[in-house]
């Protein structure tokens, strides 16, 4: 509550050097409250249905595909930026319209082939309507960012009424995604001395990154290929059953606040 309040408070501060304070109506301030529940309900729809899928992979041997689901709303002077710079109106309308990033939701996996196991299974969902789809993992960005994007829509469900939300959703490897939180602080360091070369350094690290994957998910392949025959490994998983169930529980996915 305290927190709506707050971002009540930042929307009209960050609105008024632009417009009067008549323009923002108590109307549209109680329209945008409304609307960020909804991304924050969608936030959670998404991560819960992760979560599920985590849980069901684990039992059919992929031993958590996935490491850590991490999510976050856009902060409100962040949408108004957007907005102003996409040359929109500061409205609600227009967030739900036009921007399709409000609610992001970051799935980090160990091994590429997770990366479209997860994709696949969560589009498939029939309350799952995909927007759009972008393979940064097949065709990288010239900078050397690999990910795999998708705009996808989920239903939630009000006291009077269903409302359809976007969210934002990246799925990428844990070095992908370690590489990609040092490229993302390049980007707000001003005036910084040797940017080129640490662009060049990063691209090369980026490369050897994505070799890595390759390579890993080669060897885990193999590892799988040598298990035991698939009697005496279940005989294995029923004799170390209380072991391995803890293992795999879904309170050891670890689920962050996005940056
Ligand atoms: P935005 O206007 O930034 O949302 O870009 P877009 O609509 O073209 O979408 P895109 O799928 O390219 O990027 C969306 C998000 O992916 C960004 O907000 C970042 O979180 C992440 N991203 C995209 N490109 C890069 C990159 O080069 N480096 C890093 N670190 N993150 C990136
Ligand atoms: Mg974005």
């Amino acid at each position: 509550m305290e927190n709506d309040y707050f971002k009540m408070i930042l929307l009209r501060e960050t609105i008024s050097p632009h417009i009067s304070e008549e323009t923002v109506e108590i109307e549209q301030l109680t329209n945008f409250r409304e609307l960020m529940l909804a991304y924050n309900a969608a936030i959670r729809a998404v991560t819960t249905k992760l979560e599920i899928l985590n849980d069901e992979l684990s039992h059919h041997d992929k031993k958590n595909p996935i490491q850590v689901i991490k999510s976050r709303v856009k902060e409100p002077a962040s949408i108004v930026r957007k907005l102003q710079k996409m040359d929109k109106d500061i409205t609600t309308t227009a967030i739900v319209s036009s921007l399709n990033d409000v609610a992001g939701v970051r799935v980090v996996v160990a091994f590429i082939d997770d990366i479209y196991t997860v994709a696949d299974m969560l589009v498939k969902q029939d309350d799952v309507t995909l927007i759009d789809a972008k393979d940064y993992v097949k065709n990288p960005k010239s900078n050397g960012y690999r990910s795999y994007h998708m705009i996808i829509a989920v239903p939630i469900f009000f006291s009077d009424r269903k409302q359809s939300v976007k969210v934002e959703v990246q799925i990428r490897t844990v070095a992908m995604d370690f590489w990609a939180s040092l490229e993302y602080q390049l980007k707000y360091k001003e005036n910084l001395k040797d940017s080129n070369s640490i662009e060049i350094e990063l691209k090369e690290c980026a490369e050897t990154i994505a070799r890595t994957d390759l390579k890993m998910l080669e060897i885990k392949n193999k590892i799988e290929g040598n298990k035991l025959p698939r009697k005496k490994h279940r005989l294995y998983v029923i004799k170390d059953r209380t072991k391995k169930k803890k293992r795999n529980d879904t309170h050891n996915l670890q689920i962050h606040e996005m940056r």
